[in-house]
């Protein structure tokens, strides 16, 4: 793929965010007055090689998203191509929407959450440049701290996991565009946590780079502390 291909980014953002407990979705809770959303979108217009937005919304929420997205693009004082579609009633569903309204000319496909709002430009980077050198499917990911086991119905130990060969898994997840539509397209759509899961079903290779830790995603009420936290640091 060449260095000059164009980047289109998906944001899966009809999250109803029910585990923040605030009542709305979660794309457009605000930190220092900065949805989620707005916050997300200016990081990703922070990478030049990104020419088009695709952002999942609830059905009711257009409206509201196209605010969010026009405050981002003044203030980043850049504005590119964007379309809003209708997010569907999991995540996989809201990015299977998302793809119809690819353009002919999105080479390359990343899938970012809106849940994670702090991403460094270096991640999208090392996502697009293992893309550029011929990686059809690329996930950032970083080491897992905690020691991970697994548990039965009765929450006794199972086993312990050689944590060494485990990785934490982020977005955005990096796509050759025809991949990402294929594998949509074919896979049979149950509901994965990740864009990859449905790649690694079809039997195709996906290739890591290095995540960050800045990229933690918002779920419940103490990650939007964190964030707080985060973003007053600043
Ligand atoms: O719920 P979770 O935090 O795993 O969601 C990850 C991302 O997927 C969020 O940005 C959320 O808005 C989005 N999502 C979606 N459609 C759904 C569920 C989640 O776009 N039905």
């Amino acid at each position: 793929m060449s260095a000059t291909a164009n980047v289109c980014v998906v944001i899966p953002a009809a999250g109803l965010g029910e585990r923040l407990g605030l009542n709305q979705p979660k794309a457009f809770v605000s930190i220092n007055n900065w949805s989620l959303l707005s916050l997300t979108i200016k990081r990703v217009l922070e990478i030049s090689r990104v020419g088009h937005l695709i952002v999942a919304v609830p059905a009711d929420s257009k409206a509201e998203a196209l605010d969010h997205i026009d405050r981002a693009m003044r203030d980043a004082d850049r504005k590119i191509a964007f379309d809003v579609v209708e997010g569907g009633e999991t995540r996989t569903e809201s990015v299977k929407n998302s793809l119809l309204a690819l353009d002919q000319l999105d080479s390359l496909v990343l899938v970012h959450d809106a849940a994670r709002p702090f991403v460094p430009k270096s991640v999208f980077e090392n996502v697009i440049e293992k893309l550029d050198s011929g990686s059809k499917v690329v996930i950032p990911v970083i080491p897992v701290s905690d020691t991970i086991k697994t548990v039965d119905e009765k929450s006794e130990v199972l086993n312990t996991l050689d944590r060494s060969k485990l990785r934490a898994v982020q977005t955005p997840q990096g796509f050759a565009r025809e991949v990402l539509s294929e594998i949509y397209a074919t896979a049979d759509l149950q509901p994965t946590t990740d864009d990859a899961g449905l790649a690694e079903l079809a039997g195709i290779v996906v290739t890591t780079v290095e995540g960050s830790v800045e990229s933690f995603k918002i779920t419940t009420p103490f990650d939007l502390e964190m964030a707080q936290s985060f973003m007053n640091r600043k």
